[in-house]
This record gives structure tokens, C-alpha cells and sequence, in this order.
């Protein structure tokens, strides 16, 4: 099998979830960049990673052949807050050339775990309510909508949905 092919099939297995660390930075905000969602930028993500906040942060590397004929190290990243016991999804995004093939899904399950471990009942996020292709992710890994929130995004205006999970089961 080419290299091209290799890379046309690799799914999930082909990537591995681990801690971002701060060399992980100028990728994720790379990749931040090309998707559309509101900009935290390097600072945010920075501070974020060395302050004392309970933060999860997690990127899905990029392994073995599947490495070899691409530049990049990161194919997606996934940012949340674990306040009292509740698991705050901040962001998730995956490069536009590695989707569809479970990395999202990788991710957020992952994160639910973690959060799940260290004491969240429960996890909610917001998305814009015209984003289905994370609303069917959130929906996958059992999150259902709570609330519309009104115009509550900007550039262009749209309302966002609350979307809650509970995690008993996921530690
Ligand atoms: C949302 C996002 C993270 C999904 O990542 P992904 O790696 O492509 O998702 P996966 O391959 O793990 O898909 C898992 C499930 O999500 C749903 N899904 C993912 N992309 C979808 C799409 N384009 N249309 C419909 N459902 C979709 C499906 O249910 C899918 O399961 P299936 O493949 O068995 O049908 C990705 O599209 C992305 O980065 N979007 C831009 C950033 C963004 O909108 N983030 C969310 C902010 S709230």
C-alpha cells in the first residue's frame, strides 16, 4: 500500500490522545484558525495550560505511517474546565483533512472519561445551533440539549444550544 493510500484509510487507530503541552501550541492554534470557531489564540491557550485553573487538555498526535508523509504532528485538540463537579467543554476541533474517521469522537470520549475520574457528575457545552456535524458528535456520546440561548453568538449572530451529559458510568 502507497503512502498516499496509507493515508486516505488510516482512522483512529492511527492516532494516539494525549496531554497538550505547551510545544503543542502553535498547532492547535493553527488549527484553531482554519475552523470557524471563536479565537482563544496562543495566549489564552498558554495561560490556560500554566495556570492553576482545573483544566483538560488534550490533542490526538498523529502516528506511525500515517506520520511519515505529513508535516503536521496534531490532527485535533480538545479544551475543557472542570469547575466543582461539573466538566466545562470549551473546544474541540480536528484539521479539516482528518475528519470523519473517529478523532472527534476519540476526543471527547476521552476528556468525558478524564472528567469522569476526577469527580465531574456531569458535563455541558454551547455550539451554534446550525453546527450538525458537532451536534451529531455531542449527540453520539449521549449529550441531549437543555436550552437555546438567543443570539447568543456574534460574527454572524446565531443562537447557541446548551448541550448536558451526565457521566456516571463514564470513570
Ligand atoms: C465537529 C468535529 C470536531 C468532528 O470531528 P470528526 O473527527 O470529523 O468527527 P468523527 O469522525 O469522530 O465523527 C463522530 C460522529 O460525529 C458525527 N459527525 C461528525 N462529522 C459529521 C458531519 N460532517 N455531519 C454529520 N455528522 C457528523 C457522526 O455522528 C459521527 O459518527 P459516524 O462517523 O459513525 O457517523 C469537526 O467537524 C470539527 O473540527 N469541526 C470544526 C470545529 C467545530 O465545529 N467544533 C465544535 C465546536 S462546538
Amino acid at each position: 500500500m502507497s503512502l498516499t493510500e496509507r493515508a486516505f484509510t488510516a482512522t483512529a487507530q492511527d492516532f494516539s490522545i494525549t496531554q497538550m503541552t505547551e510545544h503543542d501550541l502553535l498547532e492547535v492554534v493553527e488549527i484553531e484558525e482554519t475552523t470557524g470557531l471563536s479565537r482563544w489564540g496562543w495566549a489564552a491557550y498558554y495561560s490556560e495550560l500554566q495556570g492553576h485553573h482545573n483544566h483538560l487538555m488534550l490533542v490526538a498526535r498523529v502516528d506511525g505511517a500515517e506520520r511519515q508523509d505529513h508535516r503536521h504532528r496534531l490532527a485535533g485538540y480538545i479544551v475543557a474546565r472542570l469547575g466543582a463537579d461539573e466538566l466545562h467543554i470549551n473546544n474541540v476541533a480536528v484539521r479539516n483533512k482528518y475528519r470523519g474517521r473517529g478523532i472527534g469522537l476519540k476526543l471527547l470520549n476521552s476528556i468525558l472519561t478524564q472528567g469522569a475520574r476526577s469527580g465531574a457528575a456531569r458535563a455541558y457545552l454551547e455550539l451554534r445551533a446550525g453546527n450538525s456535524a458537532a451536534l451529531a458528535l455531542y449527540e453520539k456520546c449521549g449529550f441531549q440539549v437543555t436550552a437555546r440561548r438567543a443570539r447568543y453568538y456574534s460574527e454572524p449572530t446565531e443562537d447557541a444550544l446548551v448541550m448536558t451529559v451526565h457521566l456516571q458510568g463514564n470513570a
